[in-house]
């Protein structure tokens, strides 16, 4: 257990950890280019080493060396080990993103997961892949399922049900094996990370604007080069230190080298528009992604309306919007949030749960949160998690700003997106502390 204490400022400049949507996407290419990938910046969060772990056990090398992770490609369809059983622990995006990989490869095995992951759907992703070939055992969308993949893969078009980048990504994943054109449209953009370093490694893929959205067409019988990827600041988890100095009177931070992709920048956009003193600096491209410092400083915040277009760029920020919106004067309510209910916990009721506990007025429906602030934060809540880093995150945040403590049941789950978090906001200033399951 872990709890946070009202805090004074917090100073500092800091460098956040590698982002994990990039980190799973650079190792997975890695895996399929011939030749060598050499990844500076990676995440070595729990849920990016379990995709390491998943392709090294299809045969491909990925190492650590000196500070970077090198990669020895196998070629597209050349994940032919027997890898026996792959765990994706708790990631979400670890398991989608690999079913697409595995759907074109000459392999049968089983995918599993944590508590967390085996209660999260899995069908959205393999109602494409099995139209395009894949082979799946198991009652229903959860995991265990044992997949199949296929050297024959038939190329779809396919339309996105919902927004959802990991889907996108598994079917262009996918349509790297499957001779001819398989198009992705998505009527709201979603990260585009895969796209991205799709071309990166050398694939051909073209992208238009259609009337139902954005066509995104990817050549199959593709080859991959190996390249060298430099993994930006995850703009998700600076979010947390970006909120932390929100709420903090008289802090000041900077966020050194942040990924600043418009895909994934709703959170720093609704902020300015409650009035937050956040300002980017430095802006550059690296390794074809644009990357920012953002300077963070304390002030007052107003409640917003948040509407549902935003949902996709921002979707892992909602819980920490909600503790910023607990402190903002007036009500925030965020539109469009039910794919919060399928995330690493049931998000919308984790949210709301812990808001209460703390004594803040909230209230949800299916797609919508609302969070009356200006009243004063009480804390004082023990917040279950539910195997859920950015809850756990959240609240160790809302704590550092609250009249109370507020503690957290499970602080080992942090560990799957932001090992350092809790030395990082130590060194910032915020009180954190170890709290024995004894202490009241
Ligand atoms: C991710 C996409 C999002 C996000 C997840 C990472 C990705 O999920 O919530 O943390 O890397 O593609 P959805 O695609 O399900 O929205």
């Amino acid at each position: 257990m872990l709890t946070s204490i009202k805090s004074g400022t917090l100073k500092g400049s800091v460098r956040v950890p590698g982002d994990k949507s990039i980190s799973h996407r650079a190792l997975i290419l890695g895996a399929l280019a011939t030749g060598t990938t050499k990844i500076t910046g990676l995440l070595e969060g729990e849920d990016v080493l379990a995709t390491g772990a998943a392709l090294s056990a299809l045969g491909a090398g990925v190492n650590k060396k000196d500070a970077a992770w090198v990669v020895h490609g196998r070629g597209v369809a050349g994940l032919n080990a027997e890898p026996g059983e792959l765990d994706f622990g708790n990631s979400g995006t670890g398991a989608r993103l690999m079913m697409g990989v595995i759907a074109g490869q000459n392999v049968r095995t089983a995918f599993t997961g944590d508590e967390s992951l085996s209660r999260r759907p899995m069908g959205r992703v393999l109602t494409p892949l099995i139209l395009m070939g894949l082979n799946v055992e198991g009652d229903d969308d959860r995991l265990p399922l044992t997949l199949t993949g296929a050297t024959d893969l038939v190329p779809i078009v396919y339309e996105l049900p919902v927004p959802s980048a990991q889907v996108k990504s598994a079917v262009l994943l996918a349509g790297l094996h499957a001779p001819g054109e398989t198009t992705v449209i998505e009527s709201v953009p979603t990260r585009d990370h895969t796209e991205r370093m799709l071309r990166h490694f050398g694939a051909e893929l073209t992208i238009s604007h259609e009337k139902n959205g954005t066509a995104i067409t990817v050549n199959g019988d593709a080859e991959l080069d190996g390249r060298d990827v430099c993994v930006p600041g995850d703009p998700s988890s600076a979010a947390f230190l970006t909120a932390a100095v929100l709420i903090t009177e008289g802090s000041r931070i900077t966020l050194e080298g942040v990924l600043v992709n418009p895909t994934r920048t709703g959170f720093y956009e609704t902020l300015k528009e409650m009035g937050a003193d956040i300002q980017y600096q430095n802006e550059r491209e690296e390794g074809g992604e644009p990357v920012a410092d953002i300077q963070v400083a304390s002030g007052p915040l107003k409640g917003v309306e948040v509407p549902a277009d935003r949902a996709p760029s921002m979707i892992d920020e909602y819980p920490v919007l909600a503790i910023v919106a607990s402190f903002a004067s007036g009500e925030t309510r965020m539109e469009g949030v039910g794919e919060l209910r399928v995330k690493e916990s049931d998000r919308l009721a984790s949210t709301l749960a812990g808001l209460k506990a703390c004594g803040v007025d909230a209230f949800a429906d299916e797609d919508t949160l609302t969070v009356q602030g200006g009243k004063g934060v009480r804390g004082g809540g023990h917040i279950e998690t539910h195997m859920d880093h950015r809850i756990a995150m959240a609240f160790l945040v809302m704590g550092l700003g609250a009249e109370k403590p507020v503690t957290i049941d499970n602080a080992a789950i942090i560990a799957t997106s932001f090992p350092d978090f809790v030395e990082i906001m130590r060194a910032l200033g915020a009180q954190i502390q170890q709290l024995e399951p004894s202490d009241p």
